[in-house]
């Protein structure tokens, strides 16, 4: 259908809670997308972070399509191939214990499950992960909300305070809204769900008197290690470490909402690895099933472990279409050394974009970076359409904000293209 008659029937039928731009995606290749006239476009948002291995990647496309063939769903009253495999590599990879992945991997490319159960059972003294799995973003923050209460609940502490940040961004349900501190995506919504408080990002003062303040109440600090839609702006390690030791002196637990930064997108398997710490939860969505909808809770298996069944659920979590898209994701994310890749290439995206004379500061890590704009640039969302109109699929977080966050497969060629295309939009 071509654009002009998709754009009719959205007119009608979608609830427009999106601002579109003019153009009707039919088809995808790596990092090129193709447009409903046949146009090329060079994509540097991937979904917003989603397609981590860039679009119609043959190794996803033939798990899924394997996967179809067989079995999509069956609930989470049973077993299913992948899930547990899945599972492992993610426990692996929140050790940053690349080695330990790649020796999964390696199972798997072998399709040797006994060698894959040897390499998968924990040494001693390795910390075991446990995931659930959900299939958004937001949902992951709910479960992983809902373990940090439930874990102050059955210690005993009793705690359901969560402390999150202004600015950062957790989810469009009512709960992960009460904790996006941001009045303009609350404030038509009230009454929201209580038990939050905000603090500044990286104000280590106004931390400490909210821990003065509260004490026991805390169940959670919950903190993205890079606020993604807020623009891209990273926490500093001495914040994130004095907030993981004051939340653990009043017996509560950090979350790291690792759902656009995870994932080998900040070139670590975990954003919050870049800030020197060990989260006790984490929720993963975006790049983890390499475009197939999957969301995740992962937390250290003494916390997990106060979950019961009955406690949290979700019908599609875990899909098998979901668990055998993430395997094929993840493993070749893995055997591709991609943390590499990406500490490499998003340098390289940054140092490009900090060239521009329009550029004033470019931030973040790894392939997630944000740019602001000097203001007789424009608008940064008129600079995004006149790029759709170059050829190049990009995104303004505010006025002055562009935001990238290209598959993870991006070339310093495919930079070098995003970097004409703006200095020319720019002028
Ligand atoms: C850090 C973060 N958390 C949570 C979410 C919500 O994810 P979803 O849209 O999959 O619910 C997003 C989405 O942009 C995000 O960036």
């Amino acid at each position: 259908m071509a654009f002009e008659q998709q754009k009719a029937l959205d007119d009608t039928y979608i609830m427009h809670t999106y601002g579109r731009l003019p153009v009707e995606f039919v088809a995808g290749s790596g990092m090129t997308l193709t447009d409903d006239v046949g146009k090329t476009y060079l994509d540097f948002l991937a979904g917003i972070g989603v397609c981590s291995l860039g679009h119609a990647h043959p190794a996803v496309t033939r798990a899924i399509a394997s996967q179809a063939e067989k079995l999509t769903s069956i609930s989470n009253y049973f077993y299913t191939e992948h899930r547990g495999e899945v599972a492992a590599l993610l426990s692996k990879l929140a050790n940053n214990d690349i080695e330990g992945a790649r020796a999964l991997v390696e199972a798997l490319d072998a399709g040797d499950a006994a060698h894959f159960t040897a390499a998968a059972t924990p040494a001693p003294g390795e910390q075991v992960w446990k995931t659930f799995f959900a299939n958004s973003g937001a949902e992951a923050n709910e479960g992983s909300m809902k373990l940090a209460r439930l874990y102050a609940r059955r210690q005993g502490n009793g705690g359901n305070t969560i402390v999150c940040l202004k600015g950062g961004f957790h989810g469009r349900t009512l709960e992960t809204i009460a904790a996006t501190m941001q009045d303009w995506l609350q404030e038509s919504f009230t009454p929201l769900p209580g038990g939050f408080v905000a603090c500044a990002p990286n104000d280590i003062d106004e931390l400490t008197a909210i821990f003065e303040k509260y004490g026991k109440e805390i169940c959670a600090f919950m903190f993205e290690p890079i606020q993604g839609e807020s623009g891209v702006h990273p926490l500093t390690a001495e914040f994130a470490r004095k907030a993981e030791e004051l939340v653990h002196q009043v017996g509560g637990l950090t979350i790291s909402d690792e759902v656009q930064a995870g994932v080998f997108r900040c070139g670590v398997p975990f954003a919050a690895q870049l800030l020197g710490i060990t989260p006790d939860i984490m929720s993963l969505a975006k790049g983890i099933a390499g475009g197939m909808t999957m969301g995740a809770v992962v937390a250290r298996a003494e916390v997990a472990g106060v979950l019961h069944p009955g406690d949290h659920g979700s019908t599609f979590g875990g899909s098998a279409l979901a668990v055998a898209a993430a395997e094929a994701t993840l493993a070749e994310l893995v055997r591709g050394d991609f943390a590499a890749h990406v500490v490499e290439v998003g340098a390289y995206l940054a140092d490009r974009l900090a060239e521009l004379p329009q550029v004033v500061d470019v931030r973040g890590a790894g392939l997630m970076r944000g740019c602001d704009l000097v203001e007789e640039a424009g608008d940064a969302h008129d600079v995004v359409a006149r790029l759709l109109e170059e050829g190049v699929v990009a995104n303004a977080t505010g006025a002055h904000t562009l935001r990238f966050l290209p598959p993870l497969i991006c070339e310093k060629e495919h930079v070098d293209a995003l970097i004409e295309a703006l200095a020319r939009v720019l002028g």
